[in-house]
Parts: C-alpha cells; structure tokens; sequence
C-alpha cells in the first residue's frame, strides 16, 4: 500500500511505539489520527488529528471516527488502516488480593480495545475505494515477545498479548474478501515509557541473559521501520512478525 496520501488511525500514538510510529508516517506523506487517552503532549501538525480517546469505552471509539471519517472527505486521504499500540503491562501475581482487577484492565485496553477498535473501524474501511495496487487497508495489531516467553507476573500480559497473536490468522482471513490485510507485530523490550519503569537490574539481566543481539533495547524508530514495511510490503498477511534481536526469555531472569 501506498503510504502518501492515506489516513491511518494511530492508536496509543502520543507516546512511545506509537509515536515512532506516528512520526514515521508523517514523513512519508501519511495522515495520521491519534486517539490516546492521553495527548497532552502531542505536537500539532496539519497532518495530525489528536483525539483524546479511551480505546475502553466503545461510545468514545465510534465519536473518534465519525470525526476521522469527516477529516478524510476534507482532506481528501481516504482511511488506510489502524495501527494499534495502546497498550498497558501491569505485572501481578496471581495470588496479590489486585490480581483480577490487574487482568480486567490488561485485558480490557490490550485485547479488548485492539478487537472493538478494529471492528468498529472496519465499518468505514469497508467502504474505502480499492487503490491502485488491489488494497483497501491494513490493520497491524500489537502483541509482545511475551506471548511466547512470559515470565512470572506476566500472566494478565501475556494472555492479552497471545490472544493477539492468535486472532492474526482467523482476522485476516475474514478481512481478506474486504481487501484488508492483517499483521501483528510483537516486540521485545523496546525503549518507551513502558519499560522506563523497570528496575536496572531487571534491565541489565534481560541484556546479559535474554537478548542475543544487538545487546541493547530495540529503538522505537525499528518498530516504525517495520510498520512502514507492513504498510508497503502487499504480500505481508496473517503473520505475527516477532522484531526482538532474537530475545529468548529464560524460565528466571
Ligand atoms: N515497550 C516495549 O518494550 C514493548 C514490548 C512489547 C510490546 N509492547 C506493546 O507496544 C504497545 C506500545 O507500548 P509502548 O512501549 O509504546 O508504551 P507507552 O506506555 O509508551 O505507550 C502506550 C500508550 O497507550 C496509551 N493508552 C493506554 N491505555 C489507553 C486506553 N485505554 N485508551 C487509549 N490509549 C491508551 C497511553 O496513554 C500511551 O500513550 C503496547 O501495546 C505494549 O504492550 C511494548
């Protein structure tokens, strides 16, 4: 798919991963639209569209892309795809007295906000007119290293993140006759906000034990690289795209 000239919904795009994300969009000619719950610190561009959006609440997803909707007739970029990195990791214990309401607000922004966004964006998407090379769109969702490897208090996270990995398939599958394409990509440690949190020896033993090379944390700008080649590369479907550096997480860090 042609990047230039196309809308993309950026979900989580005012920080981190989505904001590589969003930035390396915009170089390439892109409109984007953000929606964070959060985008007090998003920088305003004419090719922006910053929507202050809990990808929880199904009522503030439909506002957001009515709105998207109308920004496209104006500018003329019809919709090309949702690009969804809203996302928390909240360790916990299965046994903490919190540990369910850290699983409901895992699963409610990491699986449940990636499924209703996409759904709900697909009714518009449906309708974009096919490009010149045969596309409608593409939806690249958000999954981790973790949903293969996860560790002790990764169980809400890695339950979110694996659900990902395993709709790719069926979703692309359904999205097919639409034209769409469906890709995951999942990470490993990246250097975000998200992992800012870790203590340094957590960080240092993920470099000396789990990551095999480059020893360092992934750069947000590889993440957009990859997201920019999901867009181009038109036989990419269906595929959870593991990007880590060849991490292997051991049973203990
Ligand atoms: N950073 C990593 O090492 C890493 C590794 C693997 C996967 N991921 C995944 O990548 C995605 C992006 O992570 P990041 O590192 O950029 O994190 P981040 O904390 O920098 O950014 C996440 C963004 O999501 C937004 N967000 C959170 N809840 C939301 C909600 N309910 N509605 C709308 N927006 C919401 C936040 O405001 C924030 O802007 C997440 O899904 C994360 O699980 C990150």
């Amino acid at each position: 798919m042609k990047i230039e000239n196309r809308t993309f919904i950026v979900s989580g795009g005012a920080s981190g991963l989505g904001l590589a994300a969003v930035n390396e969009l915009l170089r390439s000619n892109a409109f984007v639209s953000i929606l964070d719950k959060d985008i007090t610190n998003v920088t305003l561009s004419p090719r922006l569209l910053a929507l202050r959006t809990d990808i929880t609440k199904n009522d503030e997803i439909s506002i957001a892309l009515e709105r998207i909707v109308t920004w496209t007739q104006k500018t003329g970029a019809p919709l090309g795809g949702v690009i969804h990195c809203a996302g928390i990791g909240v360790p916990g214990l299965m046994n903490n007295v919190n540990a369910s309401q850290v699983w409901d607000a895992t699963v409610s922004v990491n699986l449940s906000g990636t499924f209703h966004l996409t759904q709900l964006a697909m009714k518009y998407l449906v309708d974009v007119p096919l490009s010149e090379d045969g596309e409608r769109g593409v939806i690249i969702m958000v999954s981790s290293s973790v949903a293969y490897e996860g560790l002790v208090g990764q169980v809400a996270y890695a339950g979110s993140k694996g659900a990902i990995r395993s709709m790719t398939l069926p979703m692309a599958r359904e999205m097919a006759k639409y034209a769409v394409r469906v890709v995951t990509i999942a990470p490993s440690s990246f250097t975000t906000p998200m992992t800012d949190v870790l203590r340094s020896n957590t960080k240092q033993a993920l470099l000396d034990k789990a990551v095999v090379f480059p020893k360092r944390f992934g750069h947000p700008s590889e993440f957009a690289h990859t997201v920019k080649w999901v867009l181009e590369c038109g036989y990419v479907n269906g595929e959870s795209i593991k990007l880590t550096g060849g991490t292997r997480t051991p049973v203990k860090l």
